[in-house]
């Protein structure tokens, strides 16, 4: 079967991009890489993505009048690599609503806890005072609200005592590593299907499972 062509859109490092480009090194994996853009020229993620023989380009936001013409820009690259399902992997920009009403439930996005929580930037920071003892990471379909829309696949992620906003970020980043890759199979393999604002997930099985944090006696 044909595999889903996916667009990825960095602005840094790009770990969560070397992922997704290292689960479609898979003969079986159902999805490919068609392009990767950042808008940051600087982004650690290219080198990386050259180095897999990925394409890049590089649409930089600060050469646009506004953020419709930068949208525009993103969503004709997209179009041309015949994209069909856009992943925003440590996107750090805000994509207008048309962008996101053109590409509904074909825009997807890792974020750094368990959403409706702790949206927004400097996440761990706010974990940490607020003393919650579980985080974790989500992905989601994208809608126009900063990290908002419906849950594809999330995993949770203990807080130690001693974390640091790094340790945390860390942690969290290796979780994040196995569920985007994760979520783009699902759609990939047409298992992801929405009611309303939920996603539903065809074919999960699995052994129920509770994390406690701290630990129980008996856990
Ligand atoms: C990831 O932790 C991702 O969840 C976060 O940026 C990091 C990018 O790391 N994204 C957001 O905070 C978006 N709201 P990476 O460049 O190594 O993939």
């Amino acid at each position: 079967m044909a595999k889903l062509k996916l667009g990825v859109l960095i602005s840094g490092r790009g770990s969560n991009m070397q992922a997704i480009i290292a689960a479609c090194a898979e003969p079986a994996y159902p999805a490919e890489v068609a392009l990767v853009i950042s808008n940051n020229p600087d982004a650690a993620g290219l080198s990386h993505a050259r180095a897999a023989g990925v394409a890049t380009r590089v649409i930089d936001h600060r050469s646009f009048a506004d953020r419709d013409e930068f949208d525009a820009a993103l969503d004709a690259a997209l179009t041309e690599a015949a994209v069909q399902l856009v992943c925003l992997a440590g996107f750090m920009r805000l994509l207008g609503e048309g962008f996101v009403g053109r590409w509904r439930d074909r825009l997807i996005n890792v974020h750094p806890s368990l959403l409706p929580a702790f949206k927004g930037l400097n996440v761990h920071e706010r974990v940490l005072d607020t003393g919650v003892r579980i985080t974790g990471c989500t992905v989601h379909f994208v809608r126009p609200e900063m990290d908002d829309g419906p849950i594809i696949t999330q995993a949770a992620v203990t807080v130690a005592p001693d974390d640091t906003p790094e340790s945390l970020a860390a942690r969290i980043r290796r979780a994040e590593h196995r569920i985007f890759p994760q979520a783009v199979r699902l759609i990939a393999e047409g298992r992801t299907r929405l009611l309303g604002e939920r996603v539903e997930i065809k074919g999960l099985a699995g052994p129920e499972r509770t994390l406690f944090n701290p630990p129980t006696d008996d856990a």
